[in-house]
């Protein structure tokens, strides 16, 4: 009789071809976010975020979900943390929550938060884990939207300070650093589409929060190192592959646009140090030259030490006048995850050599790369996400790929550890390599977990035999 248990399975699975492409040192990690996992939302002196009162506005999120328990890590961090080791990672990226480390978004830090956040550092370095620490992944504390929010330019120097400050209280745990997390989620989605938190509806305010995510990341870098000069310091921003749908003059035309107000917006300033025709060009008279003053762009491309790429779509641009900036946007087939999210692992491949050729020599990391299956516990009690095993597989070996056309990538986290709450989506999509029961908060690893331990041990392996 054939033996089918996952074990049986994944000795059967090869990992990844080209893993011998990895250099030594790779970073194999996984990503999570403070919202997504911590829950405790209102112990410890935590204070209310944007995503704390959008997710608690009925109608905004899926189901009416918040974060307020989520996965609980706020309590289960020692667990989770012997389960991340027993998976064999050397390294994970975590956010901290402004709104627990400075709830006014202002002033001194939450003795409380920074005790935790310490404790959580520590017991990854008793674990050999290397954190990468991303000081903003989305959870703007909600009395500094009151003020504004991200339209506003103050709002950038409250990031700064608080980056500082955090990096000042934990960097002796930690040495690198990222200041933002796709600040085009939190500009585009959260100010122009609505779809995130704060929920606002108006693209000019969009375009000025853009510059000025892209100013508190400058000015973050500036007190990061002065706090501490060994620090390693990077932005995060997530790159889209776009692809014209047709030939046709327009098309084209509009794939350049998408491509300026979600790519080049936040590359260009970082990297080259200017906003490209491009950029001017779509969003000059739609708010940018509003917000951008003499200084900003040597503020905002102040040496960084690595380059975080999150990747996940391929989207097919049209023109269509009824569109923001005049461009429909549609994923690319096969779009086959429960998301509706393009499976195109060559699509890593490109954004990786294209962030390398046209944007920057720093050593690359992807931050997040990842997919939201239909996964469910069998009678078996496994989880056996054979799909996140292939789309693992694939944008694994087009990294690879990548790394052999010449990329200096030095590390991947996928997303995610654990299925979390997935913003909007709530508990509905699922993006970890382990399954979270978020009645009993039991978590189980998913066959790709396994399959994602084997690779790491196989990559060991394999650096080892060129060693040799
Ligand atoms: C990214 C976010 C991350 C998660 C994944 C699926 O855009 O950074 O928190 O939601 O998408």
């Amino acid at each position: 009789m054939t033996d089918t248990t996952p074990a049986a399975r994944l000795r059967a699975e090869a990992s990844v071809e080209n893993v011998g492409a990895f250099p030594q040192g790779f970073r194999w990690g996984l990503a999570t976010a403070a919202y997504q996992i911590e829950g405790a939302a209102h112990e410890g002196g935590r204070g209310p975020s944007i995503w704390d009162t959008f997710s608690h506005t009925p109608g905004l999120s899926h189901h009416g979900d918040t974060g307020d328990i989520a996965c609980d890590h706020y309590h289960r961090w020692e667990a989770d943390l012997d389960l991340l080791a027993s998976l064999g990672v050397t390294d994970y990226r975590l956010s901290v929550s402004w709104s627990r480390l400075q709830p006014g978004g202002r002033g001194d830090l939450n003795p409380a938060a920074v005790a935790f956040y310490r404790e959580l550092l520590a017991g990854l370095s008793a674990r050999g884990i290397r954190p990468l620490v991303t000081l903003y992944h989305w959870d703007l504390p909600q009395p500094l939207e009151e003020e504004g929010g991200w339209p506003v330019r103050d709002t950038a120097y409250r990031f700064a300070e608080f980056a500082t400050k955090t990096v000042e209280a934990l960097g002796d745990l930690a040495s690198d650093w990222v200041t933002l997390n796709e600040p085009w989620c939190s500009s585009f989605l959260g100010y122009g589409r609505g779809a995130h938190a704060p929920g606002r509806q108006d693209y000019r305010a969009a375009i000025h929060a853009a510059h000025h995510l892209n100013l508190a990341h400058g000015l973050a870098v500036a007190g990061i190192r002065a706090a501490r000069p060994g620090a390693s310091v990077g932005i995060t921003n997530i790159v889209t592959d776009i692809v014209p749908a047709t030939d046709a003059p327009d098309d084209a035309a509009a794939a350049l646009r998408l491509d300026a107000s979600s790519n080049r917006i936040f590359l260009d300033p970082v990297y080259l140090g200017e906003y490209s025709a491009a950029v001017w060009d779509t969003l000059g008279e739609r708010g940018l030259a509003e917000v951008v003053l003499d200084g900003d762009l040597a503020i905002i491309a102040a040496p960084t030490d690595f380059a975080g790429v999150n990747h996940y779509q391929r989207v097919i641009a049209s023109h269509d006048e009824s569109q923001p900036f005049d461009v429909l946007e549609v994923p690319a087939e096969p779009a086959t995850t429960s998301f509706g999210w393009s499976v195109i692992p060559a699509s890593l491949t490109s954004v990786l050599t294209r962030v390398s050729r046209e944007f920057t020599p720093l050593p690359i990391y992807v931050t997040e790369n990842g997919a939201s299956y239909n996964d469910y516990v069998d009678p078996n009690g496994d989880v056996v996400d054979t799909e996140r095993v292939d789309y693992l597989r694939g944008y694994l070996s087009a990294a690879g790929d990548a790394i052999e056309a010449g990329v200096d990538l030095r590390g991947y986290y996928a997303w995610s550890f654990l299925d979390n709450f997935e913003w909007a989506e709530g508990y509905s999509k699922r993006f970890g390599l382990v399954w979270v029961d978020y009645r009993t908060q039991e978590r189980i690893p998913k066959l790709s977990a396994h399959w994602y331990r084997r690779l790491i041990e196989d990559h060991r392996a394999a650096v080892a035999h060129f060693a040799a």
